[in-house]
C-alpha cells in the first residue's frame, strides 16, 4: 500500500478519530475499573442480586487493600529458620511481608450491563491476576476459583448471564498468613475485564506469533490462530509503525480448528532493546463470509539464541543480559498495577544503561510487558518461587500438583507474542533443588514450556548449585541460572554441558540512600543503631556479593551470558540484614529506592551498562558536622578510567582503576581523605590525561528552601496517570542539603489528586497515602495523580521554617 492508496487513507482516518487498530464492533471489551464495592471479612450473602451493599467501601480496580496500612510489627511475624539464607535456628522475622495487613478474607462486588449480548454471543471474564485465591460469582452462582495471586485467568460466563442490562459479579479473595517471602499485596490489583464475541469467534490467547526465518531481504511471520465456528475464512494484515500495511494474507484452511498463517515482510526492521520495532497485526474472522470477530496485536521481529560456543545472541549478535529482577509492588502505591509507575521504572532503568528484567518470582503484569515491548527490554518471565517443597508453610507448595501445569499454560498463552521475552523461568531457588523428584519436576516443567512454547529456552535460579550439578537437575535445564555463588561459576560451567551460565540472580548488595558508614570496609550482614546500611556499596550477605565480584566474572567470561541484579528497586518487605530489627519493613537491596530515588550504586551500573552517555559520580555527601580532620574515604563511579579529585581547590591526587582489587578495577576510591567542610571537585580524565568531565558537591547550610522538581509536566486526564515530584530542599545559595529530615505536608488542587508520598527510608512506618513525610536524606517523591477532566494540577508542599515549593502540572485528554 503507498500512502495515497484507499486502504492508507482508510487507516488515516481511523488514527484521526483515535480508533486506530482499535477492536471492531465485533466483541467487546468491558474494562471493570468504576463502580466497584470493596468489604473486608466474609461476605457469602453477597453474592446475590438484592444484597445490601452500599455500606460497602467504593473503590476502583486495580485496587491493594493492605497498602493504607498501618504498618504493624504482629502482622504475619514468621517465627522461621530461612533455609535459604544459611539460618539452622528459628528467629522472629517481623517485616518479611511488609508488616501490612494483608492477610484475612475480602469480597469485591460490581454490577454490569451487556447491552450486545444475544443468543449469538459468548461472554469471557478475565483476570490479569488476583491475590489471592479468587472465587468468582455471578448472579448467585459460582463461576470458578483459581489459586496462585500471580496467574492470569478466565472463566465462560455465557450461561452465566441473566439480562442485558444487569449482572451481580461478587469476588472473594483469601490471603492466609505464612504463605509469601515479601509483601505479595492484596486484592484485584490487576486489570479486570469482561468480552463479549460471537460464538464464532477468535480464542482467548489464542494467537501465536513466531518469526522462523530473518534475513535482511525477508522474514517469514507465523501466526496460529484457534478459532471456534463453522465455514470460517480468517484474513490478517501486518502494518507497520506508520500504519502502512506491509503484508497481507487470507486463510480458508484448517486444522485442529487452527488456522496457520505464514505471511513474509520485505525488508524487515528487527526489534531489540536499542531499537524497539513493533509491527501490528490485525486478524479478522468471517462465518459465512460474514465478519465475526477481530483482534489486533503488536509484536516485533527478532531472533534469539543460546550457543553452546558463543552464548546468548540476539538478531545474530552475542551480547550479555544486563539485567535486573524487580517484584512486583510498586512502592507506595502497593501492588495496584498503574502503567505510569511501570513507565517511570524503566526510564530509570534504561537511563542506567539497563536491558533486561525478570519478573521475579511470578508473573509479570501485561502493562510492564507492554512497555518492555516498546521501550526495549528484554524479559525472562518468571513462575514460581516454590514447587511441591515449601519456602513457607503456606506457599505455593499448597497448589503444586493441581495447578502448575494450568498456571503455566496461562502464562505462555496470555504473554507469547511479546518480542521482549526471551526466556522462561519455571522457579526459583526452589527447595525440590533437592532430591530425585526435584529432579523429574524440573524435567516435567520444562517439558510443558517446550510444549506450549518451543520457541524460547527455560531456566531455574539455582542457588543450591553443588546438589544440582551431582543430581543432573542442573545439566537438564536450557539455561543454567546460577544465583550469587560467584565461587562456583567456574566448577558449574565445567560441569554442566550447556557451555554457558547465567548469572539469574546476583549483588544483593545492601545500602540506604544518602547514608553512609564509617569506617569504610566490606562486611558481610553488617548492622547498625538506625537500622539502615552504608551507601559506600561495601556491604552485602553471607550468601551473595558485592557487584564488581559479579563484573569481574562478566567481564572475563565469555561463557557468562549477562546477569540480572538484585534489585532494580527496593520492594516492600524482606528486609535483610534487619529480617528480625522492627521497624524495618522493606528492602535495601535496591540500585534504587522504594521512591525510585537513584542510591550510589545506580552510578556503578551506570558507569559500565550505559554506553552511549558518559557517568561520573561521587560519593559520600559533603555535610560531616563532626567529622572534621576524621578519615571520609570518597568513591567516584565513572565510565572514564582515571581522576582527579580536589577539596578546597586542593588536589588529592588521581586515581585510575587497576586490576589490583576487584573495587579498584570498577571504582576510583581516594580512601584517606580527611574531612573539612567546602567543595569536593572531581575532573575525570580522558585517556590522555586531560580534562574530560566534571562535577562537584558542596556542604550546605540550613534548610531554607523546598524546591519541586517533576518527572512528568504534562499528564493523560484518565484517572489513572501519575507524576513523580521529587521535593528536595536547599539551604540560601541553593544547594541541596543532603541530610534534611523535615516533616512535609502535600495539597494538590485542581484536575488531580494526591496519591502517595514515599522517601526511600526502610523503617518509616509513615503511610504513603496520608499527605504529609519526612525527608530521608534529603529527599522524597510526591505521587499526583490525574482525574478524567483536563486542566490543571497545583501541587504545593510546605514544612515549618521552609520556603514553599509550588508547581503547576497539565493534563489533557
Ligand atoms: C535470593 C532470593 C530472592 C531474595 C534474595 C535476597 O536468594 O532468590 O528472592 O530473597 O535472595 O538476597
Amino acid at each position: 500500500m503507498n500512502k495515497y492508496s484507499p486502504n492508507f487513507l482508510f487507516v488515516f482516518i481511523l488514527l484521526t478519530c483515535g480508533a486506530f487498530f482499535s477492536q471492531a464492533q465485533t466483541r467487546d471489551v468491558i474494562t471493570l475499573n468504576n463502580g466497584w464495592k470493596f468489604n473486608k471479612g466474609n461476605h457469602p450473602k453477597a453474592i446475590t442480586s438484592n444484597y445490601d451493599a452500599s455500606k460497602w467501601k467504593n473503590v476502583t480496580v486495580p485496587h491493594d487493600w493492605a497498602i493504607y496500612g498501618p504498618f504493624n510489627k504482629e502482622v504475619d511475624i514468621q517465627k522461621v529458620a530461612i533455609l535459604q539464607n544459611g539460618e539452622n535456628v528459628p528467629t522472629e522475622k517481623t517485616g518479611r511481608t511488609g508488616a501490612l495487613p494483608y492477610i484475612g478474607e475480602a469480597w469485591y462486588r460490581n454490577e454490569f450491563s451487556l447491552s450486545s449480548f444475544n443468543k449469538n454471543k459468548k461472554v469471557l471474564i478475565l483476570f490479569e491476576g488476583a491475590m489471592s485465591e479468587p472465587e468468582v460469582f455471578l448472579n448467585g452462582k459460582k463461576v470458578g476459583e483459581w489459586k496462585y495471586g500471580y496467574s492470569y485467568f478466565y472463566f465462560d460466563i455465557t450461561d452465566y448471564i441473566n439480562s442485558t442490562d444487569k449482572n451481580i459479579l461478587a469476588v472473594k479473595l483469601t490471603n492466609v498468613g505464612l504463605s509469601s517471602r515479601w509483601y505479595p499485596g492484596a486484592g484485584l490489583y490487576r486489570k479486570v475485564r469482561v468480552i463479549v464475541k460471537d460464538k464464532a469467534s477468535i480464542v482467548q490467547w489464542g494467537t501465536f506469533i513466531t518469526t522462523p526465518i530473518i534475513t535482511p531481504e525477508l522474514a517469514k511471520v507465523n501466526i496460529k490462530t484457534k478459532v471456534s465456528g463453522e465455514n470460517l475464512k480468517l484474513v490478517t494484515d501486518i502494518f507497520d509503525t506508520d500504519g502502512n500495511k506491509v503484508s497481507a494474507i487470507e486463510t480458508t484452511t484448517l486444522f485442529n480448528n487452527e488456522f496457520d498463517q505464514s505471511i513474509g515482510i520485505e525488508n524487515p526492521k528487527l526489534w531489540s532493546p536499542e531499537t524497539p520495532y513493533l509491527y501490528t497485526f490485525v486478524s479478522r474472522l468471517y462465518s459465512n463470509n460474514e465478519l465475526k470477530d477481530e483482534i489486533t496485536k503488536r509484536f516485533g521481529i527478532r531472533s534469539i539464541n543460546y550457543d553452546q560456543k558463543t552464548g546468548f545472541s540476539l538478531n545474530g549478535e552475542v551480547r550479555k543480559f544486563k539485567g535486573v529482577c524487580l517484584h512486583h509492588d510498586l512502592g507506595p502505591i502497593g501492588t495496584a498495577v498503574n502503567k505510569s509507575a511501570l513507565r517511570r521504572q524503566l526510564q530509570i532503568l534504561k537511563d542506567m544503561g539497563c536491558d533486561a528484567i525478570r519478573s521475579s518470582h511470578n508473573m509479570p503484569s501485561i502493562e510492564q510487558l507492554e512497555l518492555c515491548d516498546e521501550m526495549g527490554f528484554m524479559f525472562l518471565a518468571e513462575s514460581f518461587d516454590e514447587w511441591a517443597k515449601p519456602k513457607v508453610e503456606n506457599g505455593y507448595n499448597r497448589f503444586f500438583e493441581e495447578y502448575a501445569e494450568k498456571d503455566i499454560v496461562n502464562l505462555v498463552h496470555a504473554t507469547r507474542n511479546h518480542p521482549s521475552i526471551v526466556m522462561w523461568s519455571s522457579g526459583n531457588e526452589v527447595p525440590d533443588q533437592w532430591g530425585t523428584e526435584g529432579v523429574k519436576r524440573a524435567k516435567w516443567l520444562q517439558d510443558i514450556f517446550h510444549r506450549e512454547d518451543p520457541t524460547r529456552p527455560v531456566t531455574v535460579g539455582m542457588d543450591q548449585v553443588k546438589a544440582t550439578i551431582e543430581s543432573g537437575f542442573g545439566a537438564l535445564l536450557d539455561v543454567p541460572g546460577l544465583n550469587y555463588r560467584v565461587h562456583l561459576y567456574e566448577e558449574a560451567y565445567e560441569k554442566f554441558p550447556q557451555g554457558f551460565l547465567l548469572g539469574s540472580e546476583t549483588a544483593s548488595t545492601v545500602s540506604s540512600r544518602g547514608i553512609y558508614k564509617f569506617p569504610v570496609e566490606i562486611a558481610s550482614m553488617k548492622t547498625y543503631d538506625d537500622f539502615q546500611s552504608s551507601s559506600y556499596d561495601l556491604e552485602y550477605c553471607s550468601w551473595s556479593n558485592l557487584p564488581d565480584d559479579d563484573f569481574v566474572l562478566q567481564d572475563d567470561k565469555p561463557w557468562v551470558i549477562g546477569e540480572f541484579v538484585w534489585t532494580g528497586f527496593d520492594y516492600l518487605g524482606e528486609p535483610t540484614p534487619y529480617d528480625e530489627a522492627w521497624p524495618s519493613r522493606s528492602s535495601y537491596f535496591g540500585i534504587n529506592d522504594l521512591a525510585g530515588l537513584p542510591k550510589d550504586r545506580y552510578y556503578l551500573y551506570r558507569s559500565r551498562w550505559n554506553t552511549e552517555d558518559n557517568t561520573l559520580h561521587i560519593l559520600p555527601h559533603w555535610n560531616w558536622k563532626g567529622r572534621e580532620g576524621e578519615t571520609t574515604p570518597v568513591f567516584v563511579y565513572t565510565s572514564y578510567d582515571s581522576a582527579e579529585l580536589f577539596l578546597n581547590g586542593k588536589s588529592l591526587g588521581i586515581q585510575k582503576k587497576s586490576s589490583e582489587t576487584h573495587q579498584n578495577r570498577y571504582r576510583l576510591m581516594w580512601m584517606d581523605v580527611k574531612y573539612e567542610p567546602g567543595t569536593l571537585k572531581v575532573i575525570a580524565l580522558d585517556d590522555n590525561g586531560n580534562p574530560a568531565l566534571e562535577k562537584e558537591i558542596k556542604t550546605a547550610g540550613k534548610p531554607f528552601k523546598i524546591v519541586l522538581s517533576p518527572g512528568v509536566k504534562t499528564l493523560k486526564a484518565n484517572g489513572e496517570d501519575l507524576s513523580y515530584v521529587t521535593v528536595s530542599v536547599v539551604d540560601k545559595n541553593g544547594i541541596p542539603c543532603p541530610t534534611a529530615t523535615n516533616q512535609l505536608k502535600f495539597k494538590v488542587e485542581g484536575k488531580g489528586t494526591y496519591r502517595a508520598a514515599c522517601n526511600g527510608d526502610a523503617t518509616s512506618l509513615e503511610l504513603f497515602h496520608l499527605p504529609t513525610m519526612k525527608l530521608f536524606s534529603g529527599k522524597l517523591v510526591v505521587l499526583v495523580q490525574s482525574k478524567e477532566e483536563a486542566g490543571e494540577i497545583k501541587l504545593s508542599v510546605s514544612g515549618k521554617g521552609l520556603k514553599k515549593g509550588k508547581i503547576t502540572l497539565n493534563t489533557l485528554n
